[in-house]
């Protein structure tokens, strides 16, 4: 197999907020390791722009550093850094003020895709937009991407959106949830509706029910200001494990097309029942003999925000009814792993005598890390005996059934920031899509505080609080292990 890299057109891509950890960490990177894979054409610019006072010179030495420290094994390549710094500028800006608009507007060229990378708070968001039309540097043309957290509430969410829809028109907007980036999740609807096996299979006929783990190794790591005000249920349910869901759940669009995906995604979430909250198990990792408890991480001793959330939610619809779907994730848990695990049902009626074990197929989509897709099938174990069956899994490691074509696999950042220059929204969120997840995640979050709730304490290095393990235990079902 031959990896194929489609170069994208010619552009010029400001990013607001350019000084910033994000940019620094993940976009610049990964637009450098974009340009060594021979994607990006030769003219294409990068301009950083923020308020700190440096020059194009100082940017370049700036971003030289945290490709050193971000960009992985090609980092080593000297030469190729030369030239990609080549390609960046800076340009002073405040995002309130009115100095450096009109050098920014003349920087930019006129015959290539503008884009507009608004790497900072959202808090930002209308001001750099209202600038970005009256100093006349976007037009109709310019496309715009906006980072999350998208609003902290269903209220704030519709204030962006009116906000950015003043300036801009929807199919400008491109809404980041990494998640849809990342090439395991696209490989979910490559299964579902590249294969005819698992499409008669997909519903409450044979599936028992759904699990989506994503668990972290990591704490809060010096984002406690941000963290303690948003939660495990903002910072990762509202988006990236609902967008897991929809993925796993909903229709087949009528192609793979930016609408026609969205639409799919977001009748799955407008179907979602409001949760129990006996169906809801929040945590908060307390500290061992060597580090910290989150409380000391957020640097605030009596937060009750949660670091772990598990629950079961359930879709009401003729495919998914009865059919429940686990989710949870946490920081600072025992492993860092990220799996869909679609648990088929029992077999009614097994003809092997002696044969009592709980024989199941389950189809387990492993995120990161060691991407790839494993069937759990039911075989007679090997030699004589007579008919003992075991399970056993049918295992395609993308790694290994890839070889090297596996390795040159862009980030999720990567692909994302290339799809924007390509124009091609379908992995980005949608303005109603954003809506209805905070309408399903608002009355739980409120809840909590009508209730007064305090979350668990689990211990770190564990699968989260002892309740959680309860949650499925309770319905006759067990949690998958997390492990790498
Ligand atoms: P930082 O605080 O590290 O960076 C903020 C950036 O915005 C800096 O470059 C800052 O530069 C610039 N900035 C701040 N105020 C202004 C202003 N008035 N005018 C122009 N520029 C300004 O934040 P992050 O990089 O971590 O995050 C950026 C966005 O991305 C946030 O919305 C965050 O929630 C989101 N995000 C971040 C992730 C991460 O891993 N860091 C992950 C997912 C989302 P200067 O001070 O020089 O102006
Ligand atoms: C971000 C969250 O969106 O996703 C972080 O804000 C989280 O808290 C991160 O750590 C996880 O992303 P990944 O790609 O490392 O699984």
């Amino acid at each position: 197999m031959v990896s194929r890299v489609i170069p994208v057109d010619d552009f010029d891509l400001v990013i607001f907020g350019g000084t910033g950890d994000l940019a620094r960490r993940k976009i610049l990177p990964g637009l450098y390791r974009r340009c060594l894979s021979g994607q990006v054409p030769d003219d294409a610019r990068i301009i950083g722009a923020a308020r700190s006072d440096m020059d194009t010179e100082g940017y370049r030495q700036m971003i030289r550093e945290a490709i050193a420290e971000f960009g992985g094994p090609e980092a080593a390549d000297g030469k190729a850094i030369d030239r990609f710094l080549t390609r960046l500028h800076y340009v002073t800006v405040d995002a309130r003020g009115d100095g450096g608009w009109k050098e920014l507007h003349d920087l930019l060229r006129k015959d290539v895709i503008n884009a507009f990378y608004f790497s900072v708070g959202p808090g930002l968001f209308g001001d750099l937009a209202e600038r970005l039309l009256r100093f006349e540097i976007a037009d109709t043309n310019a496309r715009i991407v906006v980072e999350k957290p998208f609003g902290r509430d269903l209220e704030s969410a519709r204030a962006l959106n009116a906000t950015l829809a003043q300036h801009f028109n929807e199919d400008q907007i491109y809404r980041i949830d990494h998640y849809l980036g990342k090439e395991t999740v696209q490989n979910l609807m490559a299964v579902r509706f590249g294969n005819v096996l698992f499409e008669p299979l997909w519903n409450n006929h044979y599936v028992d029910h759904i699990q989506i783990t994503v668990a972290e190794t990591v704490g809060v790591e010096g984002r406690g200001a941000y963290y303690d005000k948003s939660g495990a249920m903002r910072d990762m349910v509202q988006n990236h494990l609902m967008q897991l869901l929809c993925l796993i759940a909903m229709e087949p669009p009528s192609m793979f097309d930016a609408d026609a995906v969205r639409d799919e995604k977001l009748k799955v979430i407008r179907a979602l029942q409001p949760v129990d909250y006996h169906h809801i198990v929040r945590g908060q990792y307390d500290k061992t003999r060597t580090s910290a408890d989150y409380r000391t991480d957020a640097e605030d001793p009596r937060s009750h925000t949660e670091s772990f959330v598990a629950l079961k939610a359930h879709i009401n619809n003729w495919r998914w009814a009865g059919v429940p779907f686990y989710m949870r994730t946490g920081k600072k848990l025992k492993a860092r792993s990220s799996e869909i695990a679609v648990v088929f049902k029992d077999l009614g009626h097994s003809i092997f005598p002696g044969d009592e074990a709980r024989h199941r197929n389950i189809l387990s989509i492993q995120l990161q890390p060691n991407e790839g897709i494993k069937l759990q099938v039911t075989i007679k174990e090997p030699g004589p005996g007579g008919m003992r069956l075991v399970d056993v899994p049918l295992d395609m490691t993308f790694a290994e059934a890839l070889g090297p074509d596996a390795e040159g696999v862009p980030d999720a950042y990567e692909r994302l920031i290339m799809d924007v220059i390509r124009g091609n929204q379908t992995l980005f969120m949608r303005g109603d899509e954003v809506e209805a997840a905070w309408a399903w995640t608002d009355p739980i979050i409120e809840g909590w505080k009508a209730r007064n709730d305090v979350p668990k304490l689990y211990d770190q290095g564990s699968s989260g609080p002892e309740d959680a393990l309860m949650l499925l235990h309770r319905d006759g079902r067990k949690w998958r292990e997390i492990k790498e």
